[in-house]
């Protein structure tokens, strides 16, 4: 498959809903900022469930909030990780989805779900990839001594946190920043490109030509 250069930026709102599902671990932030998205009209889109593995999750009460459905699948209740995703799968086909958004779901995924929405399925993460991979990536820029890191939307690989990249923001180290003050700004930008992301994803999805063409 061939992919078409993600730019020039916006606009590029999808002529059709996109039928999103979202797998988060904690609190939901994301979730909530391509909900509002959904909502101010600035992504053409509708959540149609919500997974997440912590019975405690924030997301779920988020989830319940806005009127949708929410399902738990407690990673601990599965005998392997392939049992797990293939689970998540079942559940996310069931309900229609078609693009899978991981908004903080902690958990390494296995081939069989991504195989499940091949070019389908998303991550955020807070660093700009390549660099700071995995836990804690926050931390490792703060120890690393970088003057700017920031926040990476890419498709997802089996490696964690590889894939190809769809959209970065940079956000700059202040030089009394700790982990909390550079997370929350961090987020900040999670928030606004979380949405353009999975936009861009859609459209250049369109846009892409087999290429036995
Ligand atoms: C985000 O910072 C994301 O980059 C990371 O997990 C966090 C989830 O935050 N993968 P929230 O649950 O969306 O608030």
């Amino acid at each position: 498959m061939s992919l078409i250069s993600p730019f020039p930026l916006p606009p590029f709102t999808p002529q059709t809903p996109l039928r999103l599902g979202i797998m988060a671990s904690g609190s939901g932030s994301n979730f909530q900022a391509i909900a509002e998205a959904i909502k101010q009209g600035e992504l053409n889109a509708r959540i149609e469930l919500v997974i997440y593995n912590n019975p405690d999750a924030k997301v779920a009460e988020r989830a319940k909030q806005w009127g949708i459905p929410d399902q738990l699948f407690d990673h601990r209740t599965f005998s392997s990780r392939e049992a797990l995703d293939e689970a998540i799968a079942q559940a996310l086909q069931q309900h229609g989805v078609e693009w899978v958004i991981m908004a903080g779901w902690m958990r390494r995924v296995t081939q069989r779900l991504i195989s499940a929405f091949p070019e389908r399925m998303l991550n955020i993460h807070p660093s700009l990839l390549p660099s700071f991979p995995g836990m804690r990536a926050v931390e490792q820029a703060l120890a690393a001594g970088v003057k700017i890191t920031g926040c990476s939307v890419h498709y997802v690989e089996l490696a964690v946190d590889s894939g190809p990249i769809i959209m970065q923001a940079a956000v700059p180290v202040l030089p009394n920043d700790d982990v909390a003050t550079l997370q929350a700004r961090i987020q900040q930008q999670e928030h606004r490109i979380f949405p353009l992301a999975i936009a861009l994803a859609a459209q250049t999805s369109d846009m892409t030509v087999p290429d036995s063409i």
